[in-house]
């Protein structure tokens, strides 16, 4: 542990020992003099492709359907997603972007072209959600867009023009567009060049994508402000890859930031990757231990970034995918439908804490995916729909959105299972804009409760709300939407001291009061 800052004083620590029992007791202290960073808000971004039940029936359902909606897109969702002050989302994919050409969603919806998703399973793609209803959603959400330019099957005149249409007041695009019904441009905050360039998006060399990169980031340009450039980055542990982009000779004057996708797979197998629900405790503490590598996986990026002496000094590690992916639900594969439990929740605010110990350099970060794909925030059925635990995780972090990411310390006891051993405890903890500091932890320990000592930067009391679940594999259905959802939570110190309970599979977020 660092050492105690002038909150502490040797009295109280010896007060706060005398009185709570020793066994399986955490510590925290945090540093409130030197903030790491802004958090910025796109932490908590969103990611929708086109695939699965996303967006057809989760999002567009059409503006003739049964289902209430707003001009095609369904009201109950756009409610849940408008509560959640949803900060960014990146469209159209993930690998369906570099088969997505902006053209065929465009204009009357009976005239739109028919076509198959071939990355997905050769879904028919109707193209009724296209530019349009993007930005028209993301508009009414309050949403900054992040485009996912088609490097794979498309060009950089493509592109160029893409981003005409969408932001030039005068000329030939600008007049397409008012005559498809939008007479204001559009804001387009991030454009990414092409996805997962080193798979799904070409299989390319990192030298060979890199001068690809370098062209169409030079044509990549909007009316007014120009969008951040992110560059197609690295997986996991792979950072070799981006490391290669990065020593293009141009390259740094041409991007903003790069990407890194890491995805946790409980047993880590691609093959079989585990369970959403009725999963053993093995395939709990591995999700756990294998999500926890996202702290150094940040990490490597950091120190590589620091090899790269041109990149500008506000350049971003854009985290656009990350999340549970667990075997499919159904027996359709590429639907990548997947419930969603206590687990998620757990695993969604470990990475939301790690992000945020890293909001100098943690830019984005696009959870996948936003509704029916992956880690959802939400699930559709028809016209029923359910919130799960991860969406509750997303609400209870809103505070931190746009504060200022605190240092903190932490001893605390391992949860282990047999050889495997993690961290119990998670801490992060901000300062917001009206100076109250609001403090998240998560014990990620599927057995034990543990108590946690808050005394020692002078707090004195803490509320907020807890998401907790009886079972490993608690989660929300259509019936039973209400499984695990978040309660209010309080902790009131005593003689000095802050002590805060924190039961098993638990994520707690408060604000302190000194
Ligand atoms: O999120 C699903 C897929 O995972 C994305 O399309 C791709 O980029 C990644 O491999």
């Amino acid at each position: 542990m660092k050492s105690p800052n002038k909150w502490l004083s040797a009295g109280l620590a010896g007060l706060a020992l005398a009185v709570l029992p020793a066994a399986a007791q955490a510590k925290l202290d945090v540093d409130l003099t030197s903030p790491i960073g802004t958090i910025q808000p796109e932490i908590y971004g969103q990611f929708l492709e086109h695939l699965g039940a996303q967006p057809y029936d989760g999002i567009w359902v059409g503006p003739d359907s049964d289902i209430p909606n707003t001009d095609g897109i369904r009201d109950d969702v756009f409610a849940a997603l408008k509560a959640l002050h949803v900060p960014v989302i990146r469209w159209p994919g993930g690998c369906y972007a570099d088969l997505y050409h902006w053209r065929d969603g465009l204009g009357p919806q009976d005239q739109r072209p028919l076509r198959n998703n071939m990355v997905w399973g050769g879904t028919p793609e109707p193209n009724a959600f296209g530019t349009h209803e993007f930005f028209n959603l993301a508009e009414r959400l309050g949403a900054r867009t992040y485009l996912n330019l088609n490097l794979g099957t498309g060009s950089t005149r493509e592109a160029a023009d893409w981003l005409e249409y969408l932001t030039a007041t005068t000329g030939a695009r600008a007049d397409e567009r008012r005559a498809n019904g939008r007479e204001a441009p559009w804001t387009v905050d991030y454009v990414a060049i092409g996805n997962e360039t080193w798979g799904c998006g070409g299989h390319q060399t990192p030298e060979a994508y890199a001068d690809q990169y370098a062209m169409y980031a030079s044509f990549a340009k909007t009316e007014g402000e120009q969008p951040k450039r992110i560059i197609s980055g690295s997986h996991d542990e792979n950072i070799e890859y981006s490391d290669t982009v990065l020593s293009h000779p141009y390259i740094a004057d041409l991007a903003e930031g790069i990407s890194l996708h890491v995805y946790t797979l409980p047993t880590g197998d691609w093959g079989h990757k585990g369970a959403a629900t009725g999963f053993p405790e093995e395939e709990w503490i591995s999700a756990i231990q294998r999500t926890l590598r996202m702290d150094k996986v940040i990490d490597a990026q950091v120190a590589m970034f620091a090899k790269h002496a041109d990149l500008p000094d506000d350049f971003g590690l854009y985290v656009d995918e990350w999340g549970m992916w667990v075997d499919p639900a159904t027996e359709d594969d590429h639907k990548l439908y997947q419930q969603n439990t206590i687990r998620d929740a757990v695993v969604a605010a470990l990475n939301l804490n790690i992000f945020q110990s890293h909001a100098d350099v943690v830019k984005m970060a696009n959870i996948a995916q936003m509704v029916n794909v992956l880690q959802a925030m939400i699930l559709t059925d028809g016209p029923r729909m359910v919130l799960t635990p991860t969406y509750h995780v997303f609400e209870m972090y809103e505070p931190f959105m746009g504060a200022e990411a605190l240092r903190v310390t932490l001893d605390t006891p391992d949860y282990a299972l047999g050889e495997v051993a993690v961290p119990a405890i998670s801490a992060s903890a901000a300062r917001r804009t009206d100076g109250k500091i609001v403090l998240a932890l998560v014990n990620a320990d599927a057995r034990d409760s543990h108590t946690i000592d808050a005394s020692a930067f002078g707090a004195r009391r803490a509320e907020g709300r807890i998401l907790t679940a009886v079972t490993m594999d608690a989660h929300n259905t259509f019936d039973h939407p209400d499984t695990v959802k978040p309660m209010p939570y309080a902790a009131k110190g005593s003689r000095g001291t802050l002590v805060l309970s924190l039961p098993p599979r638990s994520v707690i977020v408060v604000t302190l009061e000194q």
